[in-house]
C-alpha cells in the first residue's frame, strides 16, 4: 500500500484550516509541502513561515520538498518550521554530500529531487545517505501538469538499485499523479504518490485520497 502525499500548493488558500481539517480525518500520511524560490524553478510559493503554521495543523509528516537554490542557507529554518523531511534537488546542489550530511545533523529524514532529464543512475553513490528520492514526474514549478509517461522505466530501474544495495529508501513520484496511472506507478515500484491537483481539485478530496489509497 502507498503512502499517499498530498501536495497543499493545490489547497485553497483563502481556507487552509479548513483543508487540513479535511487532511487530518483522510487518510492521508504526509503533508507534502512544496517550497519555490523563483530562481531555481519560474514560481514562488511559500517558505518556512507558513509551514509553521501547517507544523501547528497537523501530526502527520511534513515533507517539505525544496525548489531552491542554495538549500544549506535554509535548512535550518525548515527544521525549526517543523519539517520531519527534508528533500533538496539533485540540480540545486554542488555539494549534495554535503546537504545531506546537514540535514541529518539537523536530524530530519533527507530527501533528493530529481528533474525529469536526470538519470536515477546520477544517485547511485548517494543512496546509502538518504531516506527518500522523489522523482519528478513534471518539470517543477506548478501543480496540474501531465504525467510524463517515461518517468515509469526511472521508477523501474530505481527500484532496482534500491532491492541491489537492500535499502530502505523510499521512492516518492512528484507530478500528474491521477487515480486513472497510479496503479501502474505503484506496479513500476513507488512507495510514496504526491498529489495536488487530484485531490483539491476533486468533488470529494477526503475520498480520492481513500480511493488513492486503496490502489
Ligand atoms: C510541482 C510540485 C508538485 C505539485 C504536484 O513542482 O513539486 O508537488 O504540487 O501537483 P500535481 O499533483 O497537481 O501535479
Ligand atoms: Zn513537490
Amino acid at each position: 500500500m502507498a503512502l499517499i502525499a498530498p501536495s497543499l500548493l493545490s489547497a485553497n488558500f483563502l481556507n487552509l484550516e479548513a483543508d487540513c481539517t479535511m487532511l487530518n480525518q483522510s487518510q492521508a500520511d504526509w503533508y507534502h509541502l512544496d517550497v519555490m524560490d523563483g530562481r531555481f524553478v519560474p514560481n514562488i510559493s511559500f517558505g518556512p513561515m507558513l509551514i509553521d503554521f501547517f507544523r501547528k495543523a497537523t501530526s502527520k509528516v511534513c515533507d517539505v520538498h525544496l525548489m531552491i537554490q542554495e538549500p544549506e542557507k535554509y535548512a535550518e529554518a525548515f527544521k525549526k518550521a517543523g519539517a520531519d523531511i527534508l528533500t533538496v534537488h539533485y540540480e540545486a546542489c554542488t555539494h549534495l554530500h554535503r546537504n545531506i550530511q546537514q540535514i541529518k545533523s539537523l536530524e530530519m529524514q533527507a530527501g533528493v529531487a530529481i528533474n525529469p532529464h536526470t538519470p536515477v543512475e546520477l544517485l547511485r553513490d548517494i543512496l546509502q545517505d538518504i531516506d527518500v528520492v522523489c522523482i519528478m514526474s513534471v518539470n517543477p514549478g506548478f501543480g496540474g501538469q501531465s504525467f510524463i509517461p517515461h518517468t515509469l522505466n526511472k521508477i523501474k530501474r530505481l527500484r532496482e538499485m534500491i532491492d541491489e544495495q537492500f535499502l530502505k529508501v523510499k521512492i516518492e513520484i512528484d507530478g500528474g499523479v491521477t487515480l486513472a496511472n497510479a496503479k501502474s506507478i505503484i506496479d513500476a515500484g513507488a512507495d510514496v504518490l504526491v498529489a495536488g491537483n487530484t485531490v483539491f481539485k476533486s468533488a470529494n478530496p477526503m475520498e480520492t485520497i481513500a480511493a488513492l489509497k486503496a490502489i
